[in-house]
């Protein structure tokens, strides 16, 4: 009889050469690549197969097409599933005549889910099992084949349960499976009313509560003991970890956390109290409690348990680049919020007047092609670094595309390979412009395909220097476990996006570009007609996704791309000409400027040479910033239009004024 077996861990072994022995013809056994962030403390499926000589894969999506026509190939008679951690569909289950088997670590129904072994443990209870049940599309819900009862002692901790349990699917397996073989078992529906689930633990589920009785402290403490991540508490500001644990029957009126006696290291809990037999300080190595405890010095009457908060160590943010748009605005956000130190990098300090004199602003003036040790230094200080020097404007990439490649890509690239050095999370701007002319409705993230015109259409080079570097960061996440996060921003506007005087040399963008048009009174260009539409989002809006990118609530951006843009605010080239033109006449300011030239329309070889091709259109799908960064754009088209405009007008007339004092002198 033909069998697939879905196995990981050391029950994925066990389960697997049970398989084998019990004479069944094992054709493919699927199971998971390592993860490097995670403590394998644990036999290797893989390994066990090439042993056996069995075709072992271990596919990120095995319910993907290409696995489940694989699958059906091997025509296979049943499947087998130990420990294997994704959920396998129906359609899978549906090619094998006698459907899945899967064992649970746990006395089904209770303690379906995740974890059950930690679970068990860390509910204090006295019994637990495994279970061998058929599979169905919900989790551990199909009907029982069979299972054993292992008695939990109170000396068990994760380990030595994971061992009894290990022991116990032997004995189930081998009664079992030559009943399988034989096409010989019975079914017993499991008894939903007795059912309970459990989800996920992750290490911060460890932490102490001191107010809960000592004996469901010490059942956390060896339910989470190595190798798991461990039960931990503070003290001093510093974090412990509590490996081993007695109650003790000390009634006392401490509260709970205090320490009431030094060896034993013993510390009040809400119900009785609690002596560490074996702690950790962070980084350090284990020690027994009465020694760690003479080391820190936690003395009687000392308290554990407090989370340093208010001195909590600030976050450390480099900005190269801070004086551009994004990074000026992006200073002023985190300079909000008490916890972030920025260390910014930039030619020029010309927007940074206001953040000057801050405790918690640090400016160097460099260049990031030269000052390389500077940055270097600052990559290793700090925690979270925003490269964010580039050309970005399109006459640019058709003025320049060597100087485009070398900053935007070569530059960049360097920076990058600092944080996978000093593993620093890296939060790089892509960009909208990767999409190209893509012909999607809204630009996805994980869907969109990249569309570029030919090698001649210089353009593109800031897109595809992008793109490449977005691909490599890419890259480093999955083979080194770079923490990073990729963010595209979508046109944004906003005081100070490029600046009067670069628009003077054509090179800002279209907004500041059109504004120098009305203040100076020339004729608005409108290249290849105007109809190209933009989704112009406030900076503001923008920024604040950009925060929340920084701030990484549970971890929640890292490893994704988020295009920031708002989709409502989209506009025509033209329209948007027109919407500036009406917001200008109306400005309180207005009369004192020349009345406006219009529009006119200008082909694009004129405007920009022979290199440039435009796109369409540019809309942001925002699904993912709205699921993980729980972000939305909030400022419509007009007001952040009217913004843009409001500041610049105010600019043009302090450098009207300036040169007039300077002309008189
Ligand atoms: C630019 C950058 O290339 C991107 O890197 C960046 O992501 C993006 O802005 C952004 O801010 O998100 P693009 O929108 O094509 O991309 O650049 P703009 O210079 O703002 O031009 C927008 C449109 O206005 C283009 O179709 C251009 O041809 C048109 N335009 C520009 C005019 O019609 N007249 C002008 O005087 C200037």
């Amino acid at each position: 009889m033909k069998a697939i077996v879905f196995a990981y861990h050391n029950m994925g072994c066990i389960g697997l050469e049970l398989v084998q022995k019990a004479g069944f013809d094992v054709a493919a056994v699927f199971t998971h690549a390592d993860d490097p962030n995670e403590n394998r403390w644990f036999e290797s499926v893989a390994e066990k197969a090439s042993e056996l000589n069995i075709p072992a894969y271990a596919p990120a999506d095995v319910n993907d097409a290409v696995w489940i026509q694989e699958i059906a190939n091997l025509k296979a008679d049943v499947i087998f599933s130990f420990y294997y951690r994704h959920l396998i569909k129906k359609e899978i289950l549906d090619l094998v005549p006698m459907g899945g088997f899967n064992l649970h670590g746990s006395l089904l129904p209770q303690y379906r889910g995740r974890c059950p072994v930690n679970w068990v443990l860390a509910r204090g209870e006295s019994q637990t099992g495994v279970t061998l049940h058929a599979m169905t599309e919900r989790a551990d819900q199909g009907a029982i084949v069979d299972q054993c009862v292992v008695d939990i002692d109170e000396d068990d901790d994760a380990r030595s349960l994971f061992v009894k349990l290990e022991l116990s699917a032997q004995q189930l397996l081998k009664r079992t499976l030559p009943s399988i073989y034989c096409n010989q078992f019975q079914l017993n529906t499991q008894d939903e009313s007795q059912a309970s689930y459990f989800g996920g633990r992750s290490p911060k589920d460890g932490k102490i509560n001191w107010d809960m009785p000592a004996s469901d402290i010490r059942n956390l403490v060896r339910a989470v003991t190595d190798p798991y991540p461990g039960a931990f508490t503070y003290f001093n500001r510093e974090k412990i970890f509590v490996w081993k644990a007695l109650v003790v029957a000390q009634s006392t009126r401490a509260t709970p956390g205090t320490v009431i006696s030094t060896s034993p290291w013993t510390v009040a809990c809400g119900d009785q109290a609690l002596v560490i037999e074996q702690a950790q300080l962070s980084g350090d190595i284990k020690l027994s409690g009465s020694e760690l405890c003479s080391r820190l010095g936690a003395i009687e009457n000392r308290q554990l348990g407090v989370e340093p908060k208010s001195d909590k160590k600030k976050t450390r943010v480099l900005i190269l680049g801070v004086n551009g748009f994004i990074g000026n605005h992006l200073t002023e956000r985190l300079l909000r919020e008490e916890n972030y130190e920025v260390y910014g990098l930039d030619l020029d300090s010309c927007s940074l007047e206001r953040f000057k004199g801050h405790p918690n602003f640090h400016f160097f003036e460099g260049d990031i092609s030269i000052h390389r040790e500077w940055i270097e230094y600052h990559v290793r200080k700090c925690d979270v670094v925003i490269p964010l020097v580039a050309i970005a404007t399109p006459i640019e990439y058709t003025r320049n595309p060597l100087r485009v490649f070398e900053l935007d890509f070569e530059e960049n690239l360097r920076i990058v390979r600092y944080c996978v050095e000093y593993k620093k999370r890296l939060i790089f701007p892509s960009t909208s412009e990767v999409y190209g002319m893509c012909q999607d409705e809204r630009f996805d993230e994980q869907q969109s395909n990249f569309v570029l015109g030919p090698i001649e259409k210089q353009r593109w080079i800031y897109s595809c220097s992008k793109q490449l570097l977005d691909r490599v960061i890419w890259a480093y996440g999955q083979q080194t476990g770079l923490d990073f996060t990729l963010f595209r921003p979508f046109n944004w506007v906003g005081p100070r996006l490029d600046s009067l005087e670069s628009a003077r040399v054509g090179s800002s963008r279209v907004v500041t570009q059109f504004i120098l048009n009305l203040v100076e009174g020339s004729p608005i260009q409108l290249v290849g007609g105007g109809n190209q539409c933009r989704c112009f989002t406030d900076v503001g809006d923008g920024v604040e996704g950009l925060f929340r990118i920084i701030e990484n609530k549970n971890q929640a951006a890292s490893g994704k791309i988020f295009n920031l843009g708002a989709p409502n605010n989209v506009a025509s080239i033209r329209e948007l000409a027109e919407l500036l033109i009406d917001l200008f006449a109306r400005h309180p300011l207005a009369a004192d400027f020349p009345v406006a030239s219009g529009v006119r329309v200008v082909d694009e070889r004129t405007f920009y040479g022979s290199g440039y091709q435009d796109l369409i259109h540019r809309k942001p799908s925002i699904s993912e910033a709205k699921k993980y960064l729980k972000w939305a754009p909030r400022v419509a088209l007009r007001d952040a239009i009217e913004n843009t405009l409001d500041y610049f007008i105010y600019s043009a007339i302090e450098e009207r004024q300036f040169l007039e004092t300077s002309a008189a002198h």
